[in-house]
């Protein structure tokens, strides 16, 4: 089966980024804003990233504007009627993504295939509210999602091989490396990550080093382009607090608990980069250690 038209549901970070793809592969895209209110911002958030790409003279301007020519945005679920494949790229929540399968189903043609962008949520467990569990898959991007090549393709519990070998022509047409991973909590890179990032906290807590000499010795110690709270940051401190409860929920190991700092900036609203507050302050340049995260968080 050929993917000829992409519908995205979720217009946040990840949403974005791969609707960006999708449009620079020559892909007709719907993306939907899940949240209501104008579009507006949304196409102009595109626009500059695509503009940048123009700017680092990586893409000629006639090419973007045919590629925004191919995006249209909306507020409106239905408008996914008929794309053959949708992505969603909602909030890291079970609730909101099953309720939103649940509504796929009843608004795509039979053969259309429904994925996830889940980073460690269960896919078997949204395939599970389904009736055509056969196309039903994770397809798990990388932030950000124009420049990192790699796609997790989630072969979950009753997806199809037919429905694998699409996803993967897929990835191959929109410039992306595939691999296939099972169903686990995590699938590869978050099971690895998120107790790295989880571990650095935990070194942050017990005084072992500051947020900058942390990340620095990662660095310049073991090649990392970016330490585990630059990373964290970059991930967005919701969406790894929703990672580390998630593999804990499912495998119960102490390390894999949410730390306190990482509770304690998520209900404080500091997000990482995504709201300019995290473990570092980005109204600096460069960026600065977080001033609140100088004390013990209590
Ligand atoms: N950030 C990453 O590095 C990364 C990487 C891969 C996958 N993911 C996954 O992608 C998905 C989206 O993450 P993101 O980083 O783009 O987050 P984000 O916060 O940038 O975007 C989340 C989107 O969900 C929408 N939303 C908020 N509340 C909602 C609700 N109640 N119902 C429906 N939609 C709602 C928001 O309007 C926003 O558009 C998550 O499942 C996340 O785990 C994130």
């Amino acid at each position: 089966m050929e993917i000829n038209k992409v519908g995205i549901m979720g217009c946040g970070t990840m949403g974005l980024g791969v609707a960006q793809v999708c449009i620079q592969s020559g892909i007709d895209t719907v993306a939907v804003k899940a949240t209501p209110g104008s579009t507006d911002k949304v196409r102009m958030k595109v626009e500059k990233s695509m503009q940048r790409i123009v700017e680092r003279g990586k893409l000629d301007p006639d090419a973007r504007d045919a590629a925004l020519a191919r995006l249209h945005l909306s507020t409106d679920e239905n408008e996914v009627a008929d794309c053959d494949l949708v992505i969603e790229s909602v909030i890291e929540d079970i609730d909101v993504k099953t309720a939103l399968f649940q509504r796929l189903e009843n608004i795509l043609s039979n053969n259309a295939i429904i994925a996830t962008n889940t980073s460690t949520l269960s896919v078997t467990a949204m395939m599970a509210v389904c009736k055509e569990r056969h196309r039903v898959a994770g397809l798990h991007f990388f932030n950000p999602a124009p420049v990192m090549k790699l796609v997790e393709v989630i072969h979950a519990f009753e997806t199809s091989e037919e429905t694998i070998s699409t996803l993967k022509a897929f990835c191959n047409r929109i410039n992306k490396d595939p691999v296939v991973v099972q169903d686990t909590t995590g699938f590869i890179v978050n099971r690895l990550l998120t107790p790295y990032m989880l571990s650095a906290i935990r070194l942050l807590e017990m005084g072992t080093g500051t947020i900058e000499t942390i990340d620095y010795a990662m660095t310049a110690g073991a090649s990392h382009p970016m330490g585990p709270f630059a990373l964290a940051d970059y991930i967005g401190l919701d969406v790894v607090k929703a990672m580390s409860e998630n593999i804990y929920q499912d495998i119960h190991q102490p390390h894999m608990s949410t730390p306190h700092t990482l509770t304690r900036l998520v209900q404080l609203g500091y997000l990482g980069r995504k709201s300019g507050l995290g473990f570092y302050d980005y109204s600096s340049k460069p960026p600065v250690q977080n001033p609140a995260l100088t004390r013990p968080v209590a």
